[in-house]
């Protein structure tokens, strides 16, 4: 069985199946009402989340299936020590399907190899989050009307940020696509970001600290939180928190038809007055996300 731990896991043209069944899915929803009955699907999350783990319970319940699991480790046996490895082999006797979150990176890779049922990783600490790019990858085409020949800016906690390495690592198998880094010298996104995604697929890129001296320029802004609960010291993680705060001033030299985009949750980095703007697309992402997911538990519990 197939499980979905990196976006590279997919070929292209499978990501370009999921959003066309996604999209499918967005017409017709009573078309796939049925299609999971008797299927369950287990959300494992060991790590707090409003988003990923409701939508994929929404997902199931919307395609006739059902849920089980937990949203905290504390009210799990991993609170009596119990092993990923146990809990997963435990678990894949009751589920056909795992969604897992997990704050030690490479935990959902360690969950597929001790079962033969598909997991999802649903965020593995400051690693990847492939779902969360699915989500993006749909609200950009639907957004665009196409994955290819776009300027997007990355902006924030561009080190911590799971969501912004993984739709790097998707985007660059693109056409077209220019990238523009917008951190504080302290949050760069990794080196490895840039060796092995950017600059090995010849990606065009830049990096700033200055949001103002690059909005313009932008297709698509994304923005994201700064990770606290990555930090090493609150003080730290005090002096960088409102490092970029995006308000409608800002928005004035944007582009008409720039996509304001948001793994969510919003701090501080989203003034509340621009979910008004048309070009707020954060809100959609959320909805995106769980239609992309259905498209996903759909392939790969090999449902027709
Ligand atoms: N985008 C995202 O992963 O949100 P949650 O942490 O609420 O799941």
């Amino acid at each position: 069985m197939r499980s979905l731990i990196n976006i590279l896991d997919l070929s292209t043209g499978e990501i370009e199946e999921l959003i066309q069944v996604a999209n499918d899915i967005i017409k017709n929803p009573k078309a796939y009402s049925d299609k999971c009955r008797g299927k369950k699907l287990a959300t494992l999350f060991f790590e707090p989340s409003t988003r990923t783990r409701l939508s994929f319970e929404a997902a199931m319940y919307e395609l006739g299936g059902n849920v089980l699991g937990f949203s905290e480790a504390m009210s799990s046996s991993a609170a009596k020590g119990e092993s990923v490895a146990d809990t997963i082999k435990t678990v894949s006797c009751y589920a056909d399907i795992i969604a897992m979150r997990h704050p030690k990176e490479g935990a959902p890779l360690v969950a597929s190899m001790n079962t033969e049922i598909p997991i999802i990783n649903a965020g593995d600490g400051g690693h990847n989050h492939p779902t969360q790019t699915l989500a993006d990858l749909l609200t950009i085409y639907r957004e665009k009307g196409s994955l290819n020949n776009f300027t997007i800016g990355f902006c924030g906690d561009l080190k911590f940020g799971r969501t912004v390495h993984s739709l790097i690592a998707a985007l660059s198998r693109y056409e077209g696509i220019k990238v523009v880094l917008v951190s504080p010298k302290e949050l760069r996104i990794p080196n490895y970001v840039k060796t092995e995604l950017l600059e090995k697929n010849k990606i065009e890129f830049t990096e700033t600290t200055e949001l103002e001296e690059v909005i313009s320029e932008l297709d698509i802004l994304y923005m994201t939180r700064v990770q606290r609960e990555r930090f090493f010291s609150e003080e730290e993680y005090l002096r960088l928190k409102d490092s970029y705060i995006l308000n409608e001033e800002k928005l004035i030299n944007a582009k008409k038809d720039l996509a304001v985009m948001h793994p969510l949750p919003r701090v501080n980095e989203i003034s509340v007055s621009v979910d008004n703007d048309d070009r707020a697309c954060y809100f959609k992402q959320v909805l995106n996300g769980k239609y992309i997911r259905m498209a996903l538990m759909l392939k790969l519990l090999e449902v027709e």
